[in-house]
């Protein structure tokens, strides 16, 4: 299947492309990040979150995406609140963006850590970007119980592992970092993340009802439904990292 166009259907009707409430951005905001410094943003989408730093905090942005229509729309974004002055975007694969040593103040990574390979490998990459009180915003999903056998072989059929908690935790001591804050998803954060996807997928099969594109979009948005309906929602959870180099 084309993961890339289903992605550019699912997440038309998102602002942040993340189960992350504008409160969440606002405690990190108001704690953790210096008025006017620099942003890194890796895999920043539609622009939103940085937006966010850019509007409320006179932060300069970098923001780094793969997606040609995701950047376009965060330029127009930032353009129509006269903000392009405020960030640079750019459209290539994150992999491949040398970020220069102790540049940025806040590294966002929200859901983006498997562009280098996973989450370990993300705060090796990301860590030596920050300044010395510079935090790092990771989000990532965690479960912390068994999981059923029907929602095992379906994350291994997609080669997902979700790490648990202790794993995440042993990460990031292993790269000498503290944990100032893990915010926590609650479910309507999730339930609106996911059900927008749901009913951009649906929408677009009727409005296309004789393409086969759209029908195997539609059955594999059907089957992430119940995966999440059954088990994601009551077995994972997804959380936002606010992290600092430890002294
Ligand atoms: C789940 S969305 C998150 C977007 C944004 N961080 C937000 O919270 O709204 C993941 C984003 O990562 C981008 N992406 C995926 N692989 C990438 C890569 N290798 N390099 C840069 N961006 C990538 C996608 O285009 C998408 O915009």
């Amino acid at each position: 299947m084309d993961f890339t166009a289903y992605y550019h259907i699912a997440f038309r009707h998102h602002t942040i492309m993340n189960p992350l409430s504008d409160d969440v951005l606002h405690q990190i905001g108001w704690h953790c990040f210096p008025d006017s410094g620099r942003v890194l943003d890796i895999g920043s989408g539609k622009g939103y979150v940085s937006l966010f730093f850019a509007r409320e905090h006179e932060a300069y942005c970098v923001q780094v995406d793969s997606s040609p229509i995701w950047t376009e729309a965060a330029r127009q974004l930032f353009a129509g609140e006269e903000l392009l002055g405020s960030t640079e975007i750019h459209c290539m694969d994150a992999a491949d963006f040398q970020a220069g040593t102790g540049e940025y103040h806040c590294i966002l990574c929200l859901g983006t850590a498997p562009v280098y390979g996973g989450f370990s490998d993300a705060l090796a990459r990301l860590v030596p970007a920050l300044t010395p009180d510079g935090v790092l915003v990771l989000g990532e999903i965690s479960t912390d119980r068994p999981l059923p056998g029907p929602y095992r072989r379906y994350l291994s059929r997609q080669d997902w592992e979700i790490p648990s908690t202790e794993e995440i935790q042993r990460d990031l001591a292993a790269n000498g970092l503290e944990t100032l804050f893990a915010f926590r998803s609650d479910s309507r954060e999730w339930d609106l993340y996911m059900g927008l996807q749901w009913k951009a997928i649906s929408d677009y099969a009727r409005q296309h009802p004789a393409d086969e594109q759209a029908a195997e979009f539609l059955a594999w948005a059907r089957k992430e439904q119940e995966m999440y309906l059954r088990y994601q929602r009551h077995y994972a959870d997804w959380t936002v990292y606010v992290l600092r180099q430890a002294r």
